[in-house]
Protein backbone atom coordinates (compact mmCIF):
# COMPACT_ATOMS: atom_id res chain seq x y z
CA UNK A 1 0.00 0.00 0.00
CA UNK A 2 1.09 3.41 -1.15
CA UNK A 3 1.38 6.31 1.07
CA UNK A 4 0.86 8.86 -1.19
CA UNK A 5 -0.36 8.04 -5.27
CA UNK A 6 -1.27 10.44 -7.92
CA UNK A 7 -2.90 9.09 -11.16
CA UNK A 8 -4.39 11.73 -14.48
CA UNK A 9 -1.09 13.58 -13.26
CA UNK A 10 0.94 15.35 -15.98
CA UNK A 11 4.43 15.65 -15.93
CA UNK A 12 6.05 16.80 -19.19
CA UNK A 13 9.86 17.19 -20.39
CA UNK A 14 10.37 20.98 -19.94
CA UNK A 15 8.56 21.31 -16.56
CA UNK A 16 10.30 20.65 -13.04
CA UNK A 17 8.65 19.01 -9.93
CA UNK A 18 9.80 20.02 -6.69
CA UNK A 19 9.14 17.98 -3.89
CA UNK A 20 9.86 19.18 -0.07
CA UNK A 21 9.31 16.68 2.88
CA UNK A 22 10.45 15.47 6.23
CA UNK A 23 12.34 12.32 7.12
CA UNK A 24 10.71 10.98 10.13
CA UNK A 25 13.43 10.41 13.18
CA UNK A 26 13.37 6.80 12.84
CA UNK A 27 13.62 7.11 8.99
CA UNK A 28 14.46 3.64 7.54
CA UNK A 29 14.11 4.75 3.75
CA UNK A 30 11.47 6.28 1.50
CA UNK A 31 10.85 6.69 -2.02
CA UNK A 32 9.11 8.25 -5.21
CA UNK A 33 8.21 6.83 -8.14
CA UNK A 34 7.22 7.78 -11.69
CA UNK A 35 5.81 6.48 -14.33
CA UNK A 36 3.07 5.60 -17.14
CA UNK A 37 0.77 3.93 -14.16
CA UNK A 38 1.06 2.25 -11.04
CA UNK A 39 2.34 -1.01 -12.74
CA UNK A 40 5.65 0.45 -14.39
CA UNK A 41 7.90 3.03 -13.16
CA UNK A 42 10.68 5.07 -15.40
CA UNK A 43 12.36 6.45 -12.32
CA UNK A 44 12.37 5.09 -8.49
CA UNK A 45 14.09 7.24 -6.35
CA UNK A 46 14.85 5.69 -3.10
CA UNK A 47 17.18 7.11 -0.31
CA UNK A 48 18.19 4.49 2.16
CA UNK A 49 19.20 5.48 5.52
CA UNK A 50 19.41 1.99 6.60
CA UNK A 51 17.38 -0.40 4.55
CA UNK A 52 17.84 -3.62 2.28
CA UNK A 53 21.53 -3.79 3.47
CA UNK A 54 22.66 -0.18 2.44
CA UNK A 55 23.31 2.74 4.91
CA UNK A 56 22.63 6.44 3.61
CA UNK A 57 22.80 5.48 -0.38
CA UNK A 58 20.34 6.38 -2.72
CA UNK A 59 19.04 3.69 -4.59
CA UNK A 60 17.50 4.41 -8.23
CA UNK A 61 15.59 1.76 -10.56
CA UNK A 62 13.11 1.34 -12.99
CA UNK A 63 10.30 -1.32 -12.73
CA UNK A 64 9.19 -3.04 -15.96
CA UNK A 65 7.39 -5.95 -16.70
CA UNK A 66 6.81 -7.10 -12.98
CA UNK A 67 10.38 -6.52 -11.92
CA UNK A 68 12.90 -4.67 -11.02
CA UNK A 69 15.46 -3.20 -13.58
CA UNK A 70 19.33 -2.70 -12.99
CA UNK A 71 19.91 -0.09 -9.84
CA UNK A 72 22.03 2.55 -9.90
CA UNK A 73 23.45 4.06 -6.94
CA UNK A 74 24.31 7.38 -5.95
CA UNK A 75 27.42 8.18 -3.99
CA UNK A 76 25.52 11.60 -2.32
CA UNK A 77 23.21 11.29 0.27
CA UNK A 78 22.26 14.87 1.31
CA UNK A 79 19.78 13.24 3.74
CA UNK A 80 19.45 13.14 7.37
CA UNK A 81 16.91 11.42 9.61
CA UNK A 82 14.49 13.95 11.11
CA UNK A 83 15.32 16.90 8.51
CA UNK A 84 13.64 18.57 5.94
CA UNK A 85 14.81 17.76 2.22
CA UNK A 86 14.31 19.27 -1.31
CA UNK A 87 14.01 17.54 -4.25
CA UNK A 88 13.52 19.10 -7.66
CA UNK A 89 13.05 16.48 -10.75
CA UNK A 90 13.28 17.67 -14.47
CA UNK A 91 13.73 15.14 -17.72
CA UNK A 92 14.38 15.25 -21.47
CA UNK A 93 13.31 12.06 -23.82
CA UNK A 94 17.01 10.52 -22.27
CA UNK A 95 17.48 11.13 -18.94
CA UNK A 96 16.05 12.16 -15.73
CA UNK A 97 18.26 15.11 -13.57
CA UNK A 98 17.31 14.67 -10.21
CA UNK A 99 18.72 17.95 -7.83
CA UNK A 100 18.92 17.35 -4.19
CA UNK A 101 18.94 19.61 -1.27
CA UNK A 102 22.72 20.31 -1.37
CA UNK A 103 22.76 21.10 -4.89
CA UNK A 104 24.35 17.91 -5.58
CA UNK A 105 22.72 16.11 -9.28
CA UNK A 106 21.97 12.46 -10.01
CA UNK A 107 21.27 11.72 -13.73
CA UNK A 108 19.32 8.40 -14.71
CA UNK A 109 18.35 7.05 -17.88
CA UNK A 110 14.90 7.86 -19.17
CA UNK A 111 14.82 4.02 -19.77
CA UNK A 112 11.04 4.37 -20.52
CA UNK A 113 11.68 7.37 -23.16
CA UNK A 114 7.91 9.17 -22.70
CA UNK A 115 8.18 12.84 -22.88
CA UNK A 116 4.88 13.04 -20.75
CA UNK A 117 4.24 10.49 -17.44
CA UNK A 118 0.57 10.15 -15.50
CA UNK A 119 1.97 8.80 -11.81
CA UNK A 120 3.53 9.13 -9.76
CA UNK A 121 3.58 7.75 -6.12
CA UNK A 122 5.29 8.10 -2.08
CA UNK A 123 6.04 5.76 -0.09
CA UNK A 124 8.13 5.24 2.99
CA UNK A 125 9.59 6.95 6.25
CA UNK A 126 8.80 10.72 5.44
CA UNK A 127 6.39 13.34 5.49
CA UNK A 128 5.59 15.11 2.13
CA UNK A 129 5.37 19.64 3.14
CA UNK A 130 4.49 20.46 -0.68
CA UNK A 131 4.48 19.14 -4.22
CA UNK A 132 4.45 21.41 -6.90
CA UNK A 133 4.61 20.96 -10.98
CA UNK A 134 5.56 24.00 -12.74
C1 LIG B 1 14.41 -3.65 -3.82
C2 LIG B 1 13.41 -2.98 -2.89
C3 LIG B 1 12.47 -2.12 -3.69
C4 LIG B 1 13.26 -1.17 -4.59
C5 LIG B 1 14.27 -1.95 -5.41
C6 LIG B 1 15.11 -1.03 -6.27
O1 LIG B 1 15.34 -4.37 -3.05
O2 LIG B 1 12.65 -3.97 -2.22
O3 LIG B 1 11.62 -1.38 -2.84
O4 LIG B 1 13.92 -0.19 -3.82
O5 LIG B 1 15.12 -2.69 -4.56
O6 LIG B 1 15.98 -1.75 -7.07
Amino acid sequence: MKDLIIKNMSFKVGQTMTIVGVAKPDASNFAFNIGPSEEEITMHINPRFNAHGDENTIVCNSYQGGSWCEEQRECCFPFQQGEEFKIVIEFTPSEFVVTLSDGSAIHFPNRMGAEKYQFISFDGDARIRSFEIK
